[in-house]
């Protein structure tokens, strides 16, 4: 986690309509499914990329938005200059506590030893009851998604040095880090899934 790579300079400036292309919005759904009901509640948003995904809800949210990419952190700050979210720049330090954690599409991007420090970093950080919503990427079940996921990794690790070539075990890191998992939707047939999880 080098604080002064920005590995997304140049995928920055088309990373989200890029996306949206290939998925249309399922993945904005998966990185929001959870938050409808959730006005004036403190989160805690890390890797949350350019921040478009949270546009149409950005007057109900608060809290701190974390980037490592400064390409990506600048265009959140201008997608959501509407909410109260406070931006950082770098890997995440913090006394405040929060109420929900948003992990949208960052795991998948970490090697498993830096995966489960990083799911250690934030435990201090959650208030009583609080959760963590994670999106990603899961085992592709069909040719079709076997064959965009490959290409997806093999685009990623040339175009921002993507480190890994396959999916985390996320239940293993999450269950090592002391989390245990309370719900789960499915999209895309288990290819993307939104999970919350809360301390065990
Ligand atoms: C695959 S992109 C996903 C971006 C966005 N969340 C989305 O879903 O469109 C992963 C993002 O996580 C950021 N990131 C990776 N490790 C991070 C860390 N330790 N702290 C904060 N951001 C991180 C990257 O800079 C990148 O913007």
């Amino acid at each position: 986690m080098k604080e002064e790579s920005d590995a997304y300079r140049w995928i920055a400036p088309f990373y989200s309509r890029l996306s949206r292309f290939v998925f249309d919005d399922r993945l904005r759904e998966s990185k929001t499914i959870f938050l409808k009901d959730l006005p004036s509640k403190k989160i805690l948003i890390l890797g949350g990329g350019d921040g478009s995904d949270y546009e149409e809800i950005q007057k109900e949210i608060q809290g701190e938005f974390w980037e490592l990419s400064v390409s990506m952190l600048d265009k959140a700050k201008k997608n959501l200059e509407n909410s109260e979210l406070i931006f950082h720049l770098g890997n995440f330090k913090s006394n405040q506590k929060f109420d929900l954690i948003c992990l949208p599409f960052v795991l998948d991007t970490l090697p498993d030893e830096e995966l489960e420090r990083f799911l250690f970093s934030f435990k201090k950080n959650l208030n009583p009851d609080a959760k963590v919503f994670m999106s990603d990427f899961f085992e592709p079940v069909n040719f079709r998604q076997k064959a965009l996921h490959q290409l997806m990794i093999s685009f990623f690790r040339f175009a921002t040095g993507h480190r890994r070539k396959d999916i985390p075990d996320y239940e293993l890191a999450f269950g090592k880090a002391g989390f245990k998992l309370s719900q789960e939707k499915k999209l895309l047939k288990g290819w993307v899934r939104a999970q919350l999880w809360e301390l065990a």
